[in-house]
């Protein structure tokens, strides 16, 4: 089993060139097989959901050819079966994603339910919802949703809550029914987005991504494209947290700086310097940092996504932090961890009351899920000392090469794979 072994204690510094957003990717991938022509992704992340999404592809039978490790191309006109195998919704959600694209394309799809996670119980009714509404028929037998239509017909759509899923999930159906859709209260992340430029560059006709009310018209058939996916704002933010955290100076490349307003501006808050580019932002923190309130909230807000990042920012600051997690009930469990670091963070509801420390110490910790195990390597490099990180397979579905984008930054860390290793690192480091 792999692990992250961290001596901690440097300020990170210098350039991190950040990748496609993992999270863009795996809806364009399954959307790419809603058409017979070839389809070329670019800016693809080389992370664990993205090989498992592209497997999942090719199992139904669509052709899928890695070019490189960035780019591949896939072609949907080979597909025999519309049924996806629970060995890939067990280990990526996203997989859920096939049910929109299968649906539309193909008016029939039959994806195994995915079950709750380790960030809280994560229902997809309004998915389901949408479906229905266009028209199709959505059963569920045996652990699977398979729905199905004679024809998906447009429909006017208000979700209950603002969800990502649904949102993308049933912007892709509607793209392939009959006349006109529209989606309120939907979610306005930049993946939505990319999601929609990415369909509407292969003949799809949506407008109004990135509001709450998007307009869809349906169309007969899409055709072949080209397309980058755009950066990955959860990445960037987390190398944005590190240099808060490590007191370090930063530059993050390849971004929208717009996507990162949000995190950008809790950093400014708490005193870090934060000065924007072009495609770059670069963060500066050469001071203790200072106590905030953190509340996550769907995109402009804060992301739930950075929550963990922040809380071990917060949990090295000066003050009281409140920090609400009001997306995700489950998504405080790098607490316990983080208290076994020197941390002082009590946990009521999905609140969390961070009294900030002096410093941290090196622990043997374990990473509970993506975005909690990055902020626990963030911790450990700010930390005092030696840190261990077990189950890091949960960091590596989400950061591609992030020990390598680290120790570049001059973290001193490798990924250890066995006692020796772990000496042996413990022996150069002194
Ligand atoms: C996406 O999940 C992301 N995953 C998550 O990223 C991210 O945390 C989340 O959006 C919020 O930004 C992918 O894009 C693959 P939601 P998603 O539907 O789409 C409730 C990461 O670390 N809800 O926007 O599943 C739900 O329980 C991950 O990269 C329903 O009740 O999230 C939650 O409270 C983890 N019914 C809220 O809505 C539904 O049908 C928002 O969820 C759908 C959602």
């Amino acid at each position: 089993m792999e692990q992250y072994i961290i001596k901690g204690g440097n300020p990170l510094v210098g350039e991190v060139e950040i990748g496609g957003a993992k999270n863009a990717a795996l809806a364009i991938l399954a959307a790419a097989i809603m058409t017979d022509e070839t389809v070329c992704l670019d800016n693809l992340p080389d992370v664990n959901d993205i090989n498992v999404l592209l497997e999942a592809i090719s199992c139904i039978g669509a052709q899928v050819e890695r070019v490189d490790r960035h780019t591949a191309k896939i072609n949907g006109s080979t597909i025999e079966d519309v049924s996806v195998d629970y060995e890939y919704i067990k280990k990526i959600r996203a997989s859920y994603y096939l049910l929109g694209a299968l649906l539309g394309k193909y008016k029939k799809a039959e994806v195994p339910l995915p079950g709750g996670c380790n960030i809280g119980s994560r229902p997809i009714d309004q998915h389901l919802k949408g479906f229905r509404a266009l028209g199709a028929k959505v059963d569920i037998r045996h652990g699977a949703i398979i729905a199905q239509a004679e024809n998906l017909h447009g429909a006017h759509i208000f979700l209950d809550m603002v969800s990502v899923g649904a949102t993308i999930n049933i912007m892709m159906a509607a793209s392939m029914a009959e006349g006109r859709t529209i989606i309120e209260n939907a979610a306005k992340e930049p993946h939505v987005v990319d999601v929609a430029n990415f369909l509407n560059s292969m003949g799809a006709n949506i407008k109004g991504a990135g509001t709450d009310v998007v307009r869809i018209r349906g169309v007969e058939s899409l055709h072949k494209s080209t397309y980058s996916i755009v950066p990955d704002m959860i990445e960037a933010g987390t190398f944005m947290c590190a240099a808060a955290a490590t007191k370090g100076d930063i530059m993050v490349k390849n971004v929208i700086p717009k996507h990162l307003e949000a995190i950008t501006a809790k950093l400014e808050e708490i005193g870090c310097e934060v000065e924007e580019f072009d495609d770059a932002v670069r963060v500066v923190a050469s001071k203790r940092l200072t106590r905030t309130h953190v509340k996550t909230l769907p995109y402009p807000g804060y992301p739930t996504d950075m929550q963990p990042q922040i809380g071990v920012t917060l949990a090295l600051a000066e003050g009281t932090s409140i920090v609400t997690e009001s997306i995700f009930e489950n998504r405080f469990k790098y607490v316990d961890e983080l208290s076994r670091m020197g941390a002082n963070i009590k946990v009521e509801g999905n609140t969390a009351i961070i009294d900030g420390v002096g410093g941290l110490t090196g622990a043997r910790i374990s990473s509970p899920d993506l975005r909690a195990g990055a902020a626990l390597v963030i911790a450990g490099l700010a930390a005092e000392g030696i840190t261990i990180v077990d189950d890091i397979v949960y960091i590596q579905r989400g950061y591609e090469d992030f020990e390598g984008k680290l120790s570049n930054l001059g973290a001193e860390m490798e990924k250890v794979t066995s006692e020796k290793e772990i000496q042996k690192f413990k022996l150069r480091v002194g």
